[in-house]
């Protein structure tokens, strides 16, 4: 199997007024491609952090970040967007979906901006929103869903693109155990399905239990579980 994530020594300080903290000491990872993968550690233990210098939205102190082909850590902002767009699927805890759009439009928009042509983004996008049991859903206004079904909206507009990996912060974060533990279920199941590398950081355990790897981050470094 192909290495498709690799980072090595990844270090972050912050440095507030006089104060340097250290939240990234040494961070090491190594990841095949098409495997699921969850981070878990305490709040400020750096999770986010180590996410968004992965998908390039944070910049690292020292270290390399290899992603796909990437080296995330020396592109200049349009390389970065080009990155981001191709290569990438976020998830965040909050959907961030668009108000004025529909199910159905979230999902195609960041096709139709990445150059695919409309019939295929929307296809493309009907498909996903049925794989994530949202078929009957396209039409509807993020307002007209509950928090799951929005959540499962962002996981199949993630995906839209066809990115070799997705990276997912807290993705259930802001859901009741249900609805967590559904979102979860299809968002390992999206991922599977289609073999792409998922990369999830969560301060909660249980969602390790169906990852092929569970590692820690404590101390500013990446411990195996
Ligand atoms: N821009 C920033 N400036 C200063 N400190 C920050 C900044 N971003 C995050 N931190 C600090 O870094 C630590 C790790 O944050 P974060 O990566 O969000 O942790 P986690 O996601 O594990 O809860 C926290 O103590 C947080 O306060
Ligand atoms: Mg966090």
């Amino acid at each position: 199997m192909a290495e498709i994530i690799r980072i090595e020594h990844v270090s972050k300080v912050f440095v507030t007024g006089s104060e340097q903290i250290s939240i990234l000491v040494d961070v090491q990872l190594s990841i095949e491609e098409g495997t699921v993968v969850v981070i878990t550690g305490e709040s400020g233990s750096g999770k986010s952090t180590l996410l968004n210098i992965t998908g390039g939205l944070e910049s690292a102190s020292g270290g390399t970040i290899r992603v796909a082909g990437y080296r995330v850590n020396t592109l200049d902002e349009f390389e970065l967007s080009t990155y981001r767009a191709h290569s990438l699927g976020l998830v965040f805890q909050f959907h961030y979906l668009l108000k004025d759009f529909t199910a159905l439009e979230n999902v195609m928009l960041p096709a139709y901006m990445a150059g695919t042509a409309r019939r295929e983004a929307l296809e493309h996008a009907r498909v996903l929103l049925a794989a994530v049991g949202l078929e009957h859903r396209g039409e509807h206004y993020p307002s007209q869903l509950s928090g799951g079904e929005r959540q499962r909206v962002a996981v199949a507009r993630a995906l839209v693109n066809d990115p070799d990996v997705v990276l997912a912060d807290e993705p259930t974060g802001n859901l009741d155990e249900r609805n967590s533990a559904l979102v979860q279920q299809i968002l390992f199941d999206v991922v599977r399905t289609r073999a792409k590398t998922l990369l999830l950081v969560t301060h909660d355990a249980t969602l390790a239990a169906h990852a092929d790897r569970h590692l820690v981050l404590a101390h500013g470094v990446l411990q195996p579980q």
